[in-house]
């Protein structure tokens, strides 16, 4: 109920404002910052919605708040405009505003969700002119070329997907940037192995299949640290790169290419959307960021390396800790590129990204790589005013067991098995499931339907979670039909699109919603508060608010289901209840879209 909240707090404050002007000789100024602190109500007796203010005002204007709460309502009684939306308030406790929304006016909103396609989400440019303003990156999924992708990656991925599709829907324009590691002195030792051992690939390209990088990375690693000859050569091979060396870099895209693939294909299958813009890219910026840092009077030598001490953040020894922005050897490392990434971003389009928001879903283990760049990159003027920069940490995945999660023989677990699994699993919860309904499906319909479910479960399980804190995988429990999973949610969508598609084509803008229930009202409250979840998860960032409202509906709509006669009710509590489902289903589709996972017609 965003709009009508906003409507509401409009009139609040006029009231309040009037009120304390005249019992005061507060400064205009000062007035104009008094906030009505219109939350929604704690308990539904309240109403809809509570206004606190009375309470925090009674100290500076030296009055009883209940005599201002009072004084309050006795203003607001007379404003037409808020009578159209509310019943007159009433007094609660020590001086609380209570707010209940006229019923007429939540039919109106109920009937204007059933022709939105936004469900009464307000697009930003309604409260934005400048689109300029509204463009957000999000830096997310960052696996590292020639290096394993792993289950951080994939949460990364998840999150970041998410929260870009909610950022996408409320009309910003979001560059969903994937960080590649694609840089660094480990190209040095990978190029020295791949010259020897696929001289070939280098000429034909295709003509070598490089297979599992995960393997050639391991054997190159081997190699640099046991053999001296071939460390010397490794050397070599990051100075001809950095140097622009053909051969090399032929031999670096080739490698890049090919764990290109592999993530593509994860990609592919979560329906990621991302636009690769690797380490490699800023290498062109990195000077400047010293000679810049430089400038401003930040730059410290410290035992040979170029760093910035940080403020407000120590060492075990008690001493401020350094960002180092040039090693000893004169070489740049990932804060150096992140430093480079962030003014990138925030320079004005052509030159940069043109953005004010910028967004980093990472492991919580890189807080402090954050903290002190985005710290370096304030104190050095790189951030401007209207800019934000915010990192997303998201806690460790670990096994049933606690620790980190392994395969059963001990290995990292690959994230192509671990959806395979998902998937295979479904697979076997669906065949059991349709054996016991005795029902027959074709083979299109069960593996459609397993992946879906699979995918689903791995996206929604860490989506559900608070992502700060660490998150046990268990197949079990992310498959179950039962609990805040995304079974039970595509469940619920199916069944209850099943309820509203019997109820017959009665066109529902057209008629009149008349409710004679308790629990209709609860439930066309709580599916009113979808446009307020998708505001607040593009402000907190947590996906998991969504999937808790999601959850939350599914299970009011069950409630009243019980209780209510839907398809057998007599008109117009038929048509009524009917539209009540199908914004149901409208509200629990959309949220599922903006989570990333996709829905099914049956299951
Ligand atoms: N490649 C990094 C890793 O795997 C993540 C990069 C995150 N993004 C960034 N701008 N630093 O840990």
């Amino acid at each position: 109920m965003l709009i009508i909240s906003q409507l509401i707090g409009i009139r609040i404050r006029r009231a309040l404002e009037e009120f304390v002007s005249e019992c005061t000789t507060l400064s205009e100024s000062s007035i104009a910052l008094l906030d009505p602190q219109l939350v929604p109500a704690t308990k539904p007796e309240f109403g809809d919605f509570q206004v606190n203010c009375a309470l925090t005002l009674a100290k500076p204007l030296r009055k009883p708040p209940r005599e201002i709460a009072l004084a309050i309502v006795e203003k607001i009684k007379h404003d037409e405009q808020f009578l159209e939306l509310c019943e007159v308030p009433l007094i609660a406790g020590p001086g609380f505003i209570n707010i209940t929304v006229k019923p007429k006016c939540l039919i109106s909103e109920l009937e204007h969700r059933l022709r939105d396609k936004r469900l009464g989400v307000p697009p930003i440019d309604s409260d934005r002119s400048d689109k300029q303003l509204s463009r957000v990156v999000v830096d997310f999924s960052s696996p590292n070329i020639a290096k394993e992708m792993h289950v951080g990656h994939l949460r990364s991925t998840i999150i970041g997907d998410c929260l870009a599709r909610v950022l996408e829907f409320r009309g910003h324009t979001v560059l969903r940037l994937n960080h590649v590691g694609d840089w660094g002195t480990q190209f040095g030792m990978l190029i020295t192995h791949l010259k020897q051992v696929a001289p070939l690939a280098l000429k034909k390209p295709d003509a070598v299949d490089l297979g599992d990088l995960v393997d050639f990375y391991r054997e190159a690693k081997q190699r640099f640290d046991t053999d001296i000859t071939f460390q010397a050569l490794s050397r070599e091979e990051v100075v001809k790169l950095q140097s622009g060396d053909e051969i090399s870099l032929k031999a670096w895209s080739l490698l890049c290419e090919q764990s290109r693939r592999e993530f593509q294909n994860i990609y592919q299958r979560l329906d990621i959307r991302l636009t690769e813009r690797g380490e490699s890219f800023y290498n062109p910026y990195l000077q400047s960021v010293v000679d810049g840092l430089e400038r401003s009077g930040l730059l410290v030598v410290d035992d040979g390396a170029k760093c910035v001490f940080l403020e407000g953040l120590v060492g075990k020894d008690g001493k401020a800790l350094p960002v180092i922005v040039q090693k000893r050897d004169g070489g740049f490392n990932y804060a150096t590129t992140d430093l480079a990434a962030i003014r990138y971003r925030f320079t004005a389009i052509p030159q940069g990204d043109g953005a004010c928001r910028v967004i980093y879903v990472t492991d919580v283990g890189q807080s402090n790589h954050f903290f002190g760049v985005f710290q370096v990159a304030k104190r050095a003027g790189w951030i401007p005013s209207d800019g934000s920069l915010e990192h997303v940490p998201f806690g460790l995945v670990q096994g049933e067991d606690g620790k980190k999660l392994k395969t059963r023989s001990g290995d990292t677990v690959r994230l192509r098995d671990l959806l395979d699994e998902a998937i295979g699993r479904a697979e076997k919860d669906l065949r059991r499931r349709l054996r016991e309904e005795g029902r027959q499906e074709d083979s299109a319909f069960i593996s459609n339907v397993s992946s879906t479910v699979g995918l689903a479960s791995v996206k929604y399980a860490d989506l559900s979670q608070n992502r700060i804190t660490n998150y046990q995988f268990s197949f079990d429990r992310m498959l179950s039909l039962q609990g805040n999973t995304a079974p039970y949610l595509l469940y619920a969508l199916v069944r209850i699109s099943g309820i509203y598609r019997k109820g017959g084509d009665t066109d529902l803008a057209l008629s009149k919603v008349e409710f004679s229930e308790p629990q209709e009202w609860v439930l066309l409250r709580e599916l009113l508060k979808f446009d307020d979840v998708i505001v607040l998860v593009e402000k907190e960032l947590l996906p998991n608010r969504l999937c808790n409202y999601l959850f939350e509906l599914s299970q009011v709509f069950n409630r009243f289901y019980d209780q209510v006669p839907v398809l057998k009710a007599e008109e117009p509590h038929r048509v009524s209840r009917l539209a009540l489902c199908r914004l149901t289903a409208d509200t629990l589709k959309l949220g599922m879209t903006l989570l990333g996972i996709p829905t099914l017609e049956r299951m």
